[in-house]
């Protein structure tokens, strides 16, 4: 497979337990997410190991600051060699035009819009007066006009999005669950096929993979219900 659709998160606390869960994987199944969490614990150091075995990996770092430091923090992160970084929209135009510009390789920039975490009530208190869709919406097209390559967003906006920013925008999409799947702590999901049919182009998805008692089974599964054979 030489665009695997799935990204496995390694949602741990620190380096042991993630190369133990990526050496029952394989990167031609799967790409891997490392976030603050583990990053924080286990450094540039997990990355490199996690590359040395052939995995491409999106670093979800979710930069947000001034557009100087955040260009910076950008440059910093594709010099490790990672696949996919992000940041966060709400950063504003100057701040993703710069990080657009520090991004030259190869490196997928992504942003973050509104955290689904946020509902309409957790934008009236921070002044926002739109819906969350409609703030949504508004960030994924400002992430486009300043040449960002796509967006993280849940399963539920990937239609409209496809719709409004086009086929080449890439949609990264979390929230994912298949049928017979825990729900643990997700709330509005989706299954991986529907996902992609309704126009995500990357699923992101930790713990029905990594808890799984087989995960590398877990993931051969899933990338057969996608249709995603290497
Ligand atoms: O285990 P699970 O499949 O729920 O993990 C989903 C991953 O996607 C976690 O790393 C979580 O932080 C991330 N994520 C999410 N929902 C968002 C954004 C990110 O679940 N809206």
């Amino acid at each position: 497979m030489t665009d695997p659709k799935i990204i496995v998160a390694l949602d741990f606390p620190g380096a042991l337990p993630a190369l133990a869960l990526a050496r029952r994987l394989s990167p031609e199944l799967c790409r891997l997410k490392v976030g603050k969490e583990l990053f924080t614990a286990a450094g540039p150091g997990l990355l490199e190991e996690l590359m040395k075995s052939g995995f491409e990996i999106f670093l979800d770092l979710k930069f947000h600051d001034i557009p100087n430091t955040t260009a910076q923090a950008c440059r910093a992160a594709q010099s490790l060699g990672v696949w996919m970084i992000n940041v966060h929209a709400l950063g504003g135009r100057k701040m993703l035009e710069a990080a657009r510009g520090a991004v030259t390789g190869n490196t997928k920039l992504l942003a973050v819009t509104i955290l689904t975490s946020m509902g309409a009530e957790d934008l009236a208190d921070i002044g926002i007066a739109e819906s969350p869709e409609q703030m949504v919406l508004r960030l994924a097209r400002l992430a486009q006009v300043c040449g960002v390559d796509g967006v993280v967003c849940s399963a539920q906006e990937t239609r409209l999005l496809r719709e409004q920013c086009g086929d080449r925008f890439c949609l990264v999409t979390p929230g994912i669950r298949p049928l017979d799947a825990s729900l643990d702590d997700q709330s509005r999901v989706m299954t991986p096929e529907a996902a992609l049919r309704s126009g995500s182009s990357y699923l992101v998805i930790g713990r029905p993979i990594t808890k799984a008692a087989d995960p590398l089974q877990a993931l051969l599964d899933i990338n057969a219900q996608i249709g995603c054979v290497p």
